[in-house]
């Protein structure tokens, strides 16, 4: 089944979160395959925003691996504690980074990403995920990025996600 997203590209960016939202909703809620929604939120995302790379980082066994992205190639593991999403893995919290080049030990897979924001996916006090997204212009994520980022995977429910 072909399916079609609606964009609005002229509306703010809270609005793009609230016309993607409920789309997002409808396409997962039928499919229980992790990496399917996976792969599919990061395609909306990137085609709505037009955000340099998305993409998921999984936890397996104490590593975080490379999940289904949009973008460029990219590091495939990032150990705990290392870069912005093995810290947001270890404190287990949303970072925001307006500048990558002023947090250090920042990991650039591409030297093009100028900011970045990271939500991990919490479940029972483990992180079983997290959703990286960057962008080639500096200060590009703030609250309300935050906001929709965690709602958007609270929709990936990470049923069949082995840990
Ligand atoms: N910049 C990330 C690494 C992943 S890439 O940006 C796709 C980090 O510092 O964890």
């Amino acid at each position: 089944m072909g399916e079609e997203i609606i964009i609005d590209k002229s509306k703010s960016k809270e609005k793009r979160y609230q016309t993607i939202l409920p789309q997002l909703t409808a396409l997962i809620k039928d499919e229980s395959d992790l990496i399917a929604n996976m792969a599919n939120m990061a395609a909306i995302l990137k085609i709505s925003f037009d955000f340099f790379w998305v993409g998921f980082y999984l936890v397996k066994n104490e590593t975080l691996v490379l999940g289904p992205f949009q973008g460029s190639i990219a590091c495939t593991r990032i150990p705990l504690g290392k870069g912005v999403c093995g810290r947001s893995w270890e404190q287990k919290t949303t970072i925001i980074v307006p500048n990558v080049e002023l947090f250090p030990g920042h990991i650039a897979c591409s030297s093009d990403s100028k900011s970045e924001i990271v939500i991990p996916k919490i479940k029972e006090d483990n992180v079983l995920f997290v959703l990286d997204v960057d962008s080639e212009v500096l200060n590009s994520f703030d609250a309300i990025d935050a906001h929709y980022l965690t709602k958007l995977i609270t929709l990936i429910r990470a049923l069949n996600l082995l840990i």
